[in-house]
Protein backbone atom coordinates (compact mmCIF):
# COMPACT_ATOMS: atom_id res chain seq x y z
CA UNK A 1 0.00 0.00 0.00
CA UNK A 2 1.23 3.55 -0.97
CA UNK A 3 1.04 6.11 1.38
CA UNK A 4 1.52 9.65 0.67
CA UNK A 5 1.21 13.32 1.53
CA UNK A 6 2.33 15.35 -1.30
CA UNK A 7 0.19 16.41 -3.94
CA UNK A 8 3.02 15.79 -6.60
CA UNK A 9 3.74 12.51 -6.40
CA UNK A 10 0.31 11.66 -5.64
CA UNK A 11 -0.63 12.74 -9.17
CA UNK A 12 2.45 10.90 -10.87
CA UNK A 13 1.17 7.70 -9.01
CA UNK A 14 -2.17 8.46 -10.55
CA UNK A 15 -1.22 9.18 -13.73
CA UNK A 16 0.91 6.19 -13.92
CA UNK A 17 -2.48 4.17 -13.15
CA UNK A 18 -4.39 6.52 -16.03
CA UNK A 19 -1.86 5.34 -18.42
CA UNK A 20 -1.95 1.92 -17.75
CA UNK A 21 -5.92 1.70 -17.80
CA UNK A 22 -6.35 1.35 -14.47
CA UNK A 23 -10.21 2.80 -13.23
CA UNK A 24 -9.90 4.54 -10.45
CA UNK A 25 -12.21 4.24 -6.86
CA UNK A 26 -11.90 7.10 -4.55
CA UNK A 27 -12.88 7.12 -0.98
CA UNK A 28 -13.07 10.27 0.88
CA UNK A 29 -12.94 10.25 4.63
CA UNK A 30 -11.55 11.76 7.91
CA UNK A 31 -10.43 9.07 9.15
CA UNK A 32 -11.12 6.91 12.61
CA UNK A 33 -11.88 4.51 10.19
CA UNK A 34 -14.81 1.72 10.94
CA UNK A 35 -16.80 -0.94 8.92
CA UNK A 36 -19.01 1.71 7.43
CA UNK A 37 -15.86 3.28 5.58
CA UNK A 38 -14.53 -0.12 4.81
CA UNK A 39 -18.14 -1.01 3.11
CA UNK A 40 -17.21 2.08 1.14
CA UNK A 41 -13.50 0.59 0.04
CA UNK A 42 -15.42 -3.02 -0.73
CA UNK A 43 -17.62 -0.91 -2.72
CA UNK A 44 -14.70 0.60 -4.48
CA UNK A 45 -12.25 -2.85 -4.68
CA UNK A 46 -15.43 -4.43 -6.73
CA UNK A 47 -15.88 -1.76 -8.95
CA UNK A 48 -12.44 -0.32 -9.68
CA UNK A 49 -8.72 -1.66 -10.30
CA UNK A 50 -6.87 0.80 -7.43
CA UNK A 51 -8.98 2.25 -4.40
CA UNK A 52 -7.44 5.43 -2.57
CA UNK A 53 -8.55 6.48 1.01
CA UNK A 54 -8.42 9.72 1.53
CA UNK A 55 -7.67 11.03 5.27
CA UNK A 56 -7.87 14.59 6.42
CA UNK A 57 -9.69 15.87 8.98
CA UNK A 58 -11.33 19.30 6.89
CA UNK A 59 -11.17 22.29 9.40
CA UNK A 60 -13.34 24.32 6.51
CA UNK A 61 -16.33 22.63 7.27
CA UNK A 62 -16.24 22.45 10.60
CA UNK A 63 -18.65 25.49 12.19
CA UNK A 64 -18.05 24.88 15.46
CA UNK A 65 -14.05 25.03 16.59
CA UNK A 66 -14.69 23.07 19.36
CA UNK A 67 -16.26 19.84 17.48
CA UNK A 68 -13.17 20.09 15.27
CA UNK A 69 -10.76 19.97 18.05
CA UNK A 70 -13.05 17.24 19.39
CA UNK A 71 -13.30 15.26 16.48
CA UNK A 72 -10.82 11.76 16.68
CA UNK A 73 -8.08 11.20 15.40
CA UNK A 74 -6.21 7.31 14.64
CA UNK A 75 -3.98 7.22 11.52
CA UNK A 76 -1.91 4.29 12.63
CA UNK A 77 -5.04 2.38 13.33
CA UNK A 78 -6.43 4.09 10.08
CA UNK A 79 -3.53 2.50 7.88
CA UNK A 80 -3.28 -0.57 9.41
CA UNK A 81 -7.48 -1.12 8.57
CA UNK A 82 -6.92 0.35 4.77
CA UNK A 83 -3.59 -2.14 4.30
CA UNK A 84 -5.38 -4.96 5.42
CA UNK A 85 -8.70 -4.21 3.08
CA UNK A 86 -6.31 -3.70 -0.05
CA UNK A 87 -6.37 -0.18 -0.54
CA UNK A 88 -4.12 1.02 -2.65
CA UNK A 89 -3.13 4.28 -2.12
CA UNK A 90 -3.70 6.58 1.66
CA UNK A 91 -3.65 9.63 0.95
CA UNK A 92 -3.19 12.09 4.12
CA UNK A 93 -2.07 15.34 3.48
CA UNK A 94 -1.73 18.15 6.01
CA UNK A 95 -4.11 21.19 6.23
CA UNK A 96 -1.03 23.34 4.84
CA UNK A 97 -0.94 21.03 1.73
CA UNK A 98 -4.78 20.94 1.20
CA UNK A 99 -5.10 25.13 2.24
CA UNK A 100 -1.26 26.50 2.01
CA UNK A 101 -1.03 30.10 3.45
CA UNK A 102 -0.39 31.63 0.01
CA UNK A 103 -4.28 29.73 -1.07
CA UNK A 104 -6.85 32.45 -1.64
CA UNK A 105 -10.04 32.06 0.09
CA UNK A 106 -13.25 30.20 -2.01
CA UNK A 107 -16.35 29.83 -1.36
CA UNK A 108 -18.65 27.14 -3.30
CA UNK A 109 -22.43 26.35 -2.48
CA UNK A 110 -25.52 24.87 -3.81
CA UNK A 111 -28.11 26.69 -1.73
CA UNK A 112 -31.22 25.47 -2.67
CA UNK A 113 -29.45 22.02 -1.09
CA UNK A 114 -28.31 23.87 1.55
CA UNK A 115 -30.85 25.25 3.88
CA UNK A 116 -32.40 22.10 5.47
CA UNK A 117 -31.56 20.07 7.98
CA UNK A 118 -27.64 20.21 8.37
CA UNK A 119 -27.00 22.92 6.27
CA UNK A 120 -29.91 24.97 8.39
CA UNK A 121 -27.90 24.29 11.73
CA UNK A 122 -24.34 24.12 10.57
CA UNK A 123 -23.96 27.36 8.70
CA UNK A 124 -20.50 26.81 6.33
CA UNK A 125 -20.48 23.19 6.66
CA UNK A 126 -21.10 22.03 3.29
CA UNK A 127 -19.57 25.17 1.64
CA UNK A 128 -16.25 23.13 3.64
CA UNK A 129 -17.52 19.85 2.45
CA UNK A 130 -17.76 20.91 -1.43
CA UNK A 131 -14.38 22.60 -1.12
CA UNK A 132 -12.52 19.98 0.18
CA UNK A 133 -14.46 17.22 -2.18
CA UNK A 134 -13.79 18.93 -5.13
CA UNK A 135 -9.89 19.66 -4.47
CA UNK A 136 -9.84 16.30 -3.80
CA UNK A 137 -11.71 14.99 -6.88
CA UNK A 138 -8.96 16.80 -8.96
CA UNK A 139 -6.01 15.38 -6.92
CA UNK A 140 -7.51 11.65 -7.69
CA UNK A 141 -9.49 11.95 -10.53
CA UNK A 142 -11.53 9.13 -9.85
CA UNK A 143 -13.66 7.12 -12.27
CA UNK A 144 -15.84 6.38 -9.38
CA UNK A 145 -16.21 8.04 -5.89
CA UNK A 146 -17.80 6.48 -3.01
CA UNK A 147 -20.17 8.42 -0.12
CA UNK A 148 -21.98 7.24 3.10
CA UNK A 149 -25.66 7.39 2.70
CA UNK A 150 -26.04 7.90 6.41
CA UNK A 151 -24.58 11.79 5.56
CA UNK A 152 -27.40 11.85 2.83
CA UNK A 153 -27.38 15.94 2.44
CA UNK A 154 -23.45 15.43 1.39
CA UNK A 155 -24.44 12.80 -1.02
CA UNK A 156 -26.89 14.89 -2.68
CA UNK A 157 -24.71 18.04 -2.33
CA UNK A 158 -21.76 16.49 -4.03
CA UNK A 159 -23.83 14.36 -6.66
CA UNK A 160 -25.44 18.26 -7.96
CA UNK A 161 -21.83 19.57 -7.49
CA UNK A 162 -20.78 16.90 -10.04
CA UNK A 163 -23.64 16.62 -12.46
CA UNK A 164 -23.66 21.07 -12.18
CA UNK A 165 -20.10 21.09 -12.88
CA UNK A 166 -19.41 18.30 -15.13
CA UNK A 167 -16.90 16.19 -12.95
CA UNK A 168 -16.21 13.16 -15.30
CA UNK A 169 -16.99 11.14 -12.18
CA UNK A 170 -19.86 8.86 -11.05
CA UNK A 171 -20.65 9.13 -7.61
CA UNK A 172 -21.53 6.42 -5.98
CA UNK A 173 -24.02 6.09 -2.38
CA UNK A 174 -23.42 3.26 -0.49
CA UNK A 175 -26.30 2.34 2.69
CA UNK A 176 -25.62 3.09 6.37
CA UNK A 177 -23.92 0.05 8.29
CA UNK A 178 -25.40 -0.03 11.26
CA UNK A 179 -24.15 -1.95 14.90
CA UNK A 180 -26.20 -4.68 16.20
CA UNK A 181 -28.30 -2.37 18.22
CA UNK A 182 -28.92 -0.01 15.01
CA UNK A 183 -27.12 2.65 15.71
CA UNK A 184 -25.43 3.77 12.43
CA UNK A 185 -21.86 3.63 12.57
CA UNK A 186 -19.88 6.61 13.15
CA UNK A 187 -16.66 7.97 14.39
CA UNK A 188 -18.57 10.58 16.54
CA UNK A 189 -20.10 6.92 18.20
CA UNK A 190 -16.53 6.52 19.74
CA UNK A 191 -17.10 9.39 21.49
CA UNK A 192 -19.92 9.06 23.46
CA UNK A 193 -20.14 7.42 27.54
CA UNK A 194 -21.55 4.75 27.62
CA UNK A 195 -24.20 5.54 29.53
CA UNK A 196 -25.04 7.91 26.41
CA UNK A 197 -23.86 5.44 24.04
CA UNK A 198 -27.12 3.53 25.57
CA UNK A 199 -29.47 6.55 24.90
CA UNK A 200 -28.56 7.23 21.20
CA UNK A 201 -30.37 3.58 20.26
CA UNK A 202 -33.23 6.17 20.84
CA UNK A 203 -32.26 6.96 17.32
CA UNK A 204 -32.99 3.79 15.29
CA UNK A 205 -35.48 2.64 17.48
CA UNK A 206 -37.27 6.29 16.39
CA UNK A 207 -37.50 5.39 12.31
CA UNK A 208 -38.64 1.74 13.76
CA UNK A 209 -41.39 4.02 15.32
CA UNK A 210 -41.68 6.10 12.16
CA UNK A 211 -42.62 2.95 10.12
CA UNK A 212 -44.63 1.15 12.54
CA UNK A 213 -46.46 4.14 12.85
CA UNK A 214 -46.91 4.87 9.36
CA UNK A 215 -48.18 1.80 8.53
CA UNK A 216 -50.34 2.12 11.64
CA UNK A 217 -52.30 4.69 9.64
CA UNK A 218 -50.88 7.99 10.61
CA UNK A 219 -51.09 10.59 7.99
CA UNK A 220 -51.04 13.86 9.76
CA UNK A 221 -47.22 15.12 9.22
CA UNK A 222 -47.64 17.54 12.87
CA UNK A 223 -48.62 14.93 14.89
CA UNK A 224 -46.70 12.51 13.35
CA UNK A 225 -43.13 14.39 13.93
CA UNK A 226 -44.81 15.03 17.24
CA UNK A 227 -44.98 11.48 18.19
CA UNK A 228 -41.58 10.83 16.97
CA UNK A 229 -39.98 14.16 18.70
CA UNK A 230 -41.41 12.86 22.19
CA UNK A 231 -40.11 9.62 21.71
CA UNK A 232 -36.41 11.24 21.31
CA UNK A 233 -36.33 13.31 24.56
CA UNK A 234 -37.48 10.62 26.43
CA UNK A 235 -33.83 10.02 26.83
CA UNK A 236 -31.60 11.67 29.81
CA UNK A 237 -28.94 14.39 27.85
CA UNK A 238 -30.91 14.38 24.36
CA UNK A 239 -31.15 17.19 22.83
CA UNK A 240 -33.06 17.64 19.34
CA UNK A 241 -30.90 19.58 16.99
CA UNK A 242 -33.39 18.87 13.87
CA UNK A 243 -36.05 16.47 12.88
CA UNK A 244 -37.08 17.02 9.69
CA UNK A 245 -39.52 15.47 6.42
CA UNK A 246 -37.94 16.64 2.90
CA UNK A 247 -38.13 15.73 -0.13
CA UNK A 248 -35.49 12.78 -0.67
CA UNK A 249 -34.08 15.10 -4.52
CA UNK A 250 -34.64 18.70 -3.54
CA UNK A 251 -34.15 18.60 0.35
CA UNK A 252 -37.00 21.00 0.96
CA UNK A 253 -40.05 20.40 3.67
CA UNK A 254 -42.89 18.55 2.42
CA UNK A 255 -45.87 19.46 3.92
CA UNK A 256 -48.00 15.93 2.98
CA UNK A 257 -47.23 12.11 3.91
CA UNK A 258 -47.10 10.77 0.55
CA UNK A 259 -45.18 9.29 -2.16
CA UNK A 260 -41.16 8.64 -0.78
CA UNK A 261 -40.28 10.88 1.72
CA UNK A 262 -36.24 11.46 3.70
CA UNK A 263 -37.08 11.24 7.70
CA UNK A 264 -33.50 13.21 8.90
CA UNK A 265 -32.31 13.72 12.23
CA UNK A 266 -29.56 15.30 14.37
CA UNK A 267 -29.29 14.73 17.75
CA UNK A 268 -26.99 15.98 20.40
CA UNK A 269 -26.44 13.02 22.92
CA UNK A 270 -24.33 14.68 25.75
CA UNK A 271 -21.79 16.47 23.43
CA UNK A 272 -21.67 14.51 20.75
CA UNK A 273 -24.15 15.42 17.79
CA UNK A 274 -25.38 12.46 15.86
CA UNK A 275 -27.17 11.79 12.62
CA UNK A 276 -29.22 9.69 10.77
CA UNK A 277 -31.97 9.67 8.18
CA UNK A 278 -33.87 7.35 6.00
CA UNK A 279 -36.10 7.33 3.14
CA UNK A 280 -39.72 6.48 3.84
CA UNK A 281 -42.28 5.04 1.35
CA UNK A 282 -46.07 6.54 2.47
CA UNK A 283 -48.27 4.07 2.31
CA UNK A 284 -51.20 4.87 -0.19
CA UNK A 285 -54.13 3.93 2.35
O1 LIG B 1 -17.94 12.51 5.17
C1 LIG B 1 -16.79 12.89 5.51
O2 LIG B 1 -16.06 12.21 6.22
C2 LIG B 1 -16.31 14.26 5.05
O3 LIG B 1 -17.34 15.19 5.02
C3 LIG B 1 -15.58 14.21 3.69
C4 LIG B 1 -16.48 13.78 2.57
C5 LIG B 1 -14.39 13.27 3.79
C6 LIG B 1 -15.04 15.61 3.35
O4 LIG B 1 -14.17 16.08 4.30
Amino acid sequence: MIVLSEILELKQVISGWKQNGDTIGFCPTMGTLHAGHMDLVENSKKQCSKTIVSIFINPTQFNDPKDFAAYPKNTDADLKLCEESGVDLVFLPSVDVMYPKSSTPIQMSIPILQTTLCGRTRPGHFEGVLQIVSKLFHLTEPHFAFFGLKDYQQFRVISAMVAELNFPIQVIGVPTKRESDGLAMSSRNLRLTPKDRETATLIPRMFQLAKKTLLGGERDLKVWKEILTDFLLTGMNVKIDYLEVVDPMTLQPVNKLTGNVLLATAVFVGEVRLIDNEILTCPSK
